[in-house]
């Protein structure tokens, strides 16, 4: 009875290993049709990728959501959009969806439209973007307030004073 016992604990053990395994990695041809639908329409390349939005959307795929180091400065200081190649590709799924559904960040970043994107859709994203593997550098560092960033940025004015707001 205990052989018993301990063969069953060493298959299911066996068993959960290939489960967890990046095998969740062989990309499901519907999940990855579906994650890149979710990237366009979620505008993500718009930020994440150098060049996209200015070409009309003509970069390769290849290339997508390699992260840009055309910076954003605003009153929250300077910020990169990330490479989510190398970003999300580190993920397994569970840690995707939780950290998906959790993350915060500096502007312009919509985070609460990722924190409210289904079940479904983290999945095909993530199925995606590891369909695509990893490619592309680190975006530089982000800046605090007030630092000059050495390369280019897109400027975002100060926000009007609360007085003005609401008047033309
Ligand atoms: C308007 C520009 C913009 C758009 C659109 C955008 N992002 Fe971002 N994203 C950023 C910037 C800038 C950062 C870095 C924020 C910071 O450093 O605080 C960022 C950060 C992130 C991070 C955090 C990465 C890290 O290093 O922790 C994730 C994940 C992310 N974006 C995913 C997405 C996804 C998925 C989409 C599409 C649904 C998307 N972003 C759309 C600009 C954008």
């Amino acid at each position: 009875m205990l052989r018993i016992l301990i063969t069953t604990g060493l298959l299911l053990a066996a068993f959960s290993a290939t489960a967890a395994e990046p095998a969740a990695h062989a990309a499901d041809p519907d999940k990855v049709s579906r994650g890149r639908y979710v990237a366009l329409i979620g505008s993500c390349n718009d930020c994440h990728t150098n060049g996209f939005a200015p070409s009309g959307g003509k970069v390769p795929e290849s290339q997508w959501l390699t992260g840009s180091n055309l910076g954003f400065s605003g009153p929250w200081g300077t910020t990169y959009p990330s490479n989510l190649r190398t970003k999300i590709g580190a993920m397994d799924l569970a840690t995707w969806k939780a950290y998906a559904r959790t993350l915060t960040t500096r502007p312009p970043m919509p985070y609460w439209a990722l924190n409210e994107m289904s079940d479904a859709d983290l999945e095909a994203l993530w199925s995606f973007v590891n369909s695509l593997g990893p490619a592309g550098e680190a975006v530089p560092a982000g800046l605090p307030p007030g630092q000059e960033p050495a390369g280019p940025v897109v400027r975002f004015p100060a926000p009007p004073p609360p007085e003005s707001a609401g008047k033309p």
